[in-house]
């Protein structure tokens, strides 16, 4: 019993890693398709706005997330929704490494 619960716990600990490692998306590619999202979110990755994020520095894995969610519609915002739903997987990879490194 106890050692079927730690075989459980553990395989939950590998996909839970597994999901966290969708990052290492190709920042170069991102740039590109971030042309975008630069209106709002600036193109440092600082927006101008105050009630538009900043992306410059942000982690990679919640940047997709996130995306991820908007795309969903599980986070709700009507101009993220729309935003995010032509966005591939690898898109938004490569987006999120783009911002994420940068400063
Ligand atoms: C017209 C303005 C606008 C454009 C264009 C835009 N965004 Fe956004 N973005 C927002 C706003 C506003 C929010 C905050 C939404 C909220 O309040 O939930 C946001 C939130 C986000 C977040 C979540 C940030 C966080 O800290 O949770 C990410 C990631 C993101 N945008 C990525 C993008 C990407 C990638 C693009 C281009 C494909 C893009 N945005 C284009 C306005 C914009």
């Amino acid at each position: 019993m106890k050692r079927q619960i730690l075989a459980t716990a553990s395989a939950l600990i590998l996909a839970a890693s597994a999901n966290i490692a969708v990052a290492g998306g190709n920042a170069a590619a991102g740039k590109a398709k971030a042309a975008t999202c630069n209106g709002c979110h600036g193109a440092t990755g600082i927006s101008a706005i105050p009630t538009y994020p900043n992306l410059a520095g942000q982690k990679e894995a919640y940047m997709v997330k996130q995306m991820k969610a908007f795309k969903d519609g599980s986070r709700k915002d009507p101009t993220m929704n729309a935003m995010a739903k032509p966005l591939s997987d690898s898109d938004m990879a490569n987006i999120a490494a783009h911002y994420a490194g940068m400063k």
